[in-house]
């Protein structure tokens, strides 16, 4: 049975895509059909309808945490395979959500930064170490895999001590490879035809959610037995900070699937969120220029010179240039709603209590209200003053309300940090004259984007 009434139904353009499936790339789907039909849409599959929502007015009532509350969908409770009752797949009534949420909240309030900044500097420092051999050696680089690896080995350093050693690899990390996998057999499990034969897939599924799992074991085990006093890294809390409420720690169980969760979403993202900040960069040259002037007048021409964590809080247009680049390719690219009473969405689409709308951020972020050239990269849509005169939930890279990202000042201090260094020391060659290709795999990317970097010299 259709999931919504008859008069739902009737509210909305309702596209059928069964003939061709979701395919690979299921948000660049979705983007074209609302191109097509727009902003507010049912999308049908083999019977399974979406509903999907990129209209401003619309999000801003998803919004109103009276009314609605975050969804765990179908995409969602794939995830939930293999990180069950983390953080990010927690039911919101799940008792060890608002635990681990409780807990965890200090290790991410922006001052907690302060204690993360010397790790994601080391973890800079690797990175810039391996593109400077690169770019001595007149290879290009692959932007995202490095960008996976900065983000993996710092996630891994700053929230359990754990070092990945990313860069000490040429293949991306065990890891890594396994947690690609299950998201994407995530993400196809949701298009599959109904009737067909899927048992490979689940089987090499399982034995990579396993490996997922042996790989945090090791985690935690490099950790137990150890002194765990003065520790406040995420998994130091999980392991001895004890609810206000109850008193209570977190359960075995549970501190597996948050750290299955923080090496998930603490990476991924971020690194698609630095890729196409460097892909809109190098095709550019005026917003790279701006950055560069920034970092430069911070700086100088001393490139061996650490960021201090002070002087990431000023890297204004830097921030703008990622925020920009989170507004065109906002990396989670969709989030659920439901309803938690009986309602009428924009006074005309009915939603029945527990219904789900899914919000498309790409497109929400193409609204009329960006301006009549949506497509255009340009950071200035995020001056303060520009911030300013919008309306809030314009722009939605992190969610909303309770359950909105937790890790976002992490994210951007780590990714702000990196940029500068970035733009700092090197020119940005474009060689391949790259065409964009966003890989989705439940996050996106872009895909194949090569750059030949040489050191900047003071005529740059
Ligand atoms: C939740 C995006 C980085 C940890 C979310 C959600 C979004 C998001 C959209 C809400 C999902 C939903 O409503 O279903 C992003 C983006 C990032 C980023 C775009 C980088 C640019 C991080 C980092 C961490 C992190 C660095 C950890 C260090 C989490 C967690 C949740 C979450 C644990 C679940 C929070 C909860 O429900 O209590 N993120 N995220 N994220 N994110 Fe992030």
């Amino acid at each position: 049975p259709h999931p919504y009434a008859a008069e739902t139904l009737a509210a909305v353009p309702v596209v059928d895509i069964s003939a061709t499936g979701p395919g690979r790339a299921p948000v660049q789907q979705v983007m074209g059909l609302m191109r097509e039909h727009g902003p507010v849409l049912v999308r049908r599959l083999h019977g399974r309808d979406a509903l999907f929502v990129a209209d401003l007015d619309l999000v801003t009532e998803l919004a109103d945490e009276t009314r609605f509350a975050k969804h765990v969908g179908p995409a969602l409770q794939n995830v939930r395979e293999f990180t069950a009752d983390g953080l990010f797949t927690a039911y919101n009534d799940e008792p060890n959500w608002a635990k681990a949420h409780d807990i965890l909240m200090p290790a991410f309030a922006l001052g907690s930064m302060r204690t993360y900044h010397p790790v994601m500097l080391e973890v800079s420092r690797r990175l810039i170490g391996a593109w400077d051999r690169a770019a001595h050696a007149g290879h290009p680089v692959n932007v995202a895999d490095d960008m996976t690896r900065m983000t993996l080995d710092t996630i891994g350093l700053a929230g359990f001590g754990y070092d990945f050693g990313s860069f000490e690899r040429t293949e991306p990390h065990p890891f890594v490879e396994s947690m690609v996998r299950c998201l994407e057999w995530s993400m196809h499990r949701l298009g599959r035809t109904p009737g067909a034969d899927h048992t490979a897939a689940d089987t090499a599924f399982r034995a990579d959610a396993d490996h997922l799992a042996r790989v945090v074991d090791d985690v935690i085990a490099a950790r137990a037995g150890t002194d765990q006093s003065g520790t406040d890294d995420l998994l130091g809390l999980m392991l001895g900070a004890t609810h206000p409420a109850d008193g209570t720690t977190l359960d075995t169980a549970n501190i597996r699937n948050q750290v299955i969760t923080f090496l998930i979403a603490g990476h991924e993202t971020t690194s698609g969120a630095m890729s196409f900040a460097l892909y809109h960069l190098a095709k550019d040259p005026t917003a790279l220029r701006l950055v560069q002037q920034e970092v430069d007048a911070l700086w100088g021409e001393r490139t061996d010179l650490d960021p201090t964590y002070d002087e990431i809080g000023r890297l204004t247009r830097t921030r703008q240039v990622l925020n920009e680049a989170l507004r065109l390719w906002p990396t989670a690219a969709a989030f659920g709603r439901h309803a938690l009473t009986d309602t009428l969405l924009g006074g005309r689409i009915p939603l029945r209590a527990g219904e789900a709308v899914t919000v498309l951020a790409p497109m929400l972020h193409r609204q009329p209200v960006w301006g009549d050239n949506p497509e255009l990269f340009d950071p200035a849509r995020f001056t303060a003053e520009a911030e300013a005169n919008r309306p809030v939930h314009a722009f939605k890279p992190f969610g909303t309300g309770e359950r909105a990202c937790i890790g976002r000042q992490f994210a951007l201090h780590e990714a702000t940090m990196l940029l500068a260094m970035l733009v700092h020391r090197y020119r940005l060659g474009d060689h391949a004259d790259y065409a964009l290709e966003v890989k989705e795999t439940l996050t996106l990317k872009p895909e194949g984007f090569t750059l030949l970097l040489t050191p900047r010299t003071p005529a740059d």
